[in-house]
């Protein structure tokens, strides 16, 4: 059975929202998934995993969350060649270049750990609409696929 561990970061609850999605979707195709939040993570406990999904906001133009700066800088020093990885995050369009930006920097942070992107980066507008649940959805599956 795959294992998958979803991390999330979250202000106002959007994030976590994509991350249960995923978690939900994950689930539906037979993976056992952990869901945690990041200053709750250990980045190492993602070496017991095969498919691994970050959620997270951006803030204050540009902004990776503060309390995942400790995963985030431990999950770069760690080697997770064979695994599968996936990003999502929610942000907000009206911050312009800005947009999202967080999660080109787990996007860059996974590259260097040797993993391999099993599905292109999610970037969603505020709150996920049906849509974006849709988005989620093949999200989830693109990984598995990969992984299997
Ligand atoms: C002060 C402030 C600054 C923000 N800066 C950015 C930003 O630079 N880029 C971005 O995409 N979103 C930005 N946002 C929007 C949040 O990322 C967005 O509301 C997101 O859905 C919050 O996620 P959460 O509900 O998981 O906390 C900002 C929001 C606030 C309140």
């Amino acid at each position: 059975m795959l294992l998958a561990h979803v991390v999330y970061a979250t202000i106002t609850g959007n994030n976590e929202e994509l991350a249960d999605i995923v978690a939900e979707s994950l689930e539906k195709a037979g993976v056992q998934v952990k869901e945690t939040e990041i200053s709750q993570t250990d980045a190492a406990d993602l070496k017991s995993s095969d498919i691994l999904v970050v959620c997270a906001y951006t803030y204050d133009e540009g902004k990776m969350p503060e309390e995942g700066m400790d995963f985030y800088e431990d999950l770069q020093e760690l080697d997770l060649k064979g695994k599968v990885y996936g990003v999502a995050g929610s942000g907000d369009k009206f911050y312009g270049e800005y947009y999202n930006t967080t999660v080109d920097h787990f996007d860059e942070a996974f590259q260097q750990t040797g993993a391999t992107r099993g599905s292109a980066n999610v970037k969603i507008d505020l709150e996920p609409y049906e849509e974006d649940v849709e988005k989620l959805a093949q999200f989830s599956k693109e990984l598995v696929a990969q992984a299997s």
